[in-house]
């Protein structure tokens, strides 16, 4: 009890860059008013809208799904089901034993996909209204993310696609359809509604935590991919994000930073990203105690980085963390490395 009470008080005391609730409030969409039509939509404009003939997603929606290699008694979420057009085709193809969630942040858009699939006996659909930063589902519930025309839509999009992360059963995928947008090929409408093209998009997932399995080509103005659940380590263990990731990532808040380096260390000198958290304490602390402690200093829907002094102590940090749950991407750069890289230094 005692040694519990030490580690918190040491924390919140030598912890001075805690990310507080309001400033996770004002995390930035990445493109803000891009959902703005969907604001209390006119379910039967949209209707018009995506389920008609000339939309490349509509007449193409058949291969759309036959790629998608659904079996009876699947698990799938279709994020940003808009009309229901997709969850409408998956939900007889899971069958009785399988499930459909109609995910979408627009509450008359899932109500509408609740009663159209009630009136046509499609039992194994459920609505769900999500929040724009996560599909709130529960962990570990999903054979199959769904997402199309829906990706250029989310304001939040690591998060997003963390949430996609944790809900997704081990060896689920994602099956992304997106538009391409090339300069001087794609639309002015679509150079103007899309805030970047394909590989960007690619990076973003792949940061969240996945990797492609493959691509289908049979569609023109967008692309068909599939995802998996990716360690993105290195066979030493380490992390194979760029420390130009990990910078963009700890800009934008998706990532947090934390120092895995004894006191005397860190009172030596420490990152101005950093918040400390000792190997000595995680091993030290016991089984049942640990994740409240830690909890207190890591948020679990964010990536954390951990470094050390050369990239061996955060190998062994790593285990320990990962069996709480979160998702800890090892630095194999240590304190001084990172100083030189450009990451400030406390004063
Ligand atoms: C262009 S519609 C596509 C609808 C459907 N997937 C289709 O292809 O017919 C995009 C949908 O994404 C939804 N959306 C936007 N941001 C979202 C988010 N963060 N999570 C879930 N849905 C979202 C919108 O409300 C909208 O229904």
């Amino acid at each position: 009890m005692k040694t519990t009470h030490a580690i918190v008080l040491t924390f919140t005391i030598l912890a001075p860059y805690a990310i507080s609730p309001e400033l996770l409030a004002q995390e930035k969409s990445v493109r803000p008013g891009i959902n703005k039509s969907f604001e209390k939509p006119d379910v039967t404009k949209f209707v018009e809208r995506f389920e008609r003939e000339g939309r490349e997603v509509y007449d193409h929606r058949e291969e759309i799904i036959a790629a998608c290699d659904l079996k009876s008694g699947m698990i799938v979420a279709d994020v940003g089901s808009g009309t229901g057009l997709f969850t409408r085709m998956i939900a007889p193809r899971v069958g009785e034993r399988g499930r459909v969630y109609a995910v979408d942040i627009a509450k008359e858009f899932v109500q509408h996909v609740a009663s159209i699939c009630k009136e046509a006996g499609l039992t194994n659909v459920k609505g769900v209204v999500c929040k724009p930063d996560s599909v709130e589902l529960p962990d570990d519930s999903i054979d199959l993310a769904f997402i199309c025309d829906a990706y250029h839509h989310f304001e939040f999009p690591y998060k997003t696609m963390r949430s996609v992360h944790r809900v997704l059963r081990p060896g689920g995928h994602v099956v992304l359809v997106e538009f391409h947008r090339e300069e001087g090929k794609s639309s002015d409408w679509i150079l103007n509604h899309l805030r970047a093209n394909q590989e960007t998009f690619v990076n973003e997932i792949r940061l969240a935590g996945f990797e492609v399995v493959d691509e289908k080509g049979f569609l023109k103005t967008s692309y068909w991919m599939r995802f998996k659940k990716s360690p993105r380590k290195t066979n030493s263990g380490h992390t194979t994000d760029s420390l130009a990731d990990v910078k963009k990532l700890l800009a934008d808040k998706t990532a947090m930073l934390i120092d895995v380096r004894e006191q005397g260390e860190w009172d030596a000198g420490h990152l101005v990203a950093a918040k400390l958290l000792p190997l000595s304490a995680l091993r030290r602390e016991s089984s049942d105690k640990l994740p409240a402690i830690v909890s207190e200093i890591i948020p679990r829907n964010k990536i954390i980085y951990c470094h050390c002094r050369s990239g061996g102590r955060v190998l062994a940090a790593t285990p320990i963390l990962e069996r709480l749950g979160y998702d800890i991407r090892p630095l194999n750069v240590g304190f001084s490395a990172l100083a030189a890289e450009g990451f400030e230094t406390a004063k």
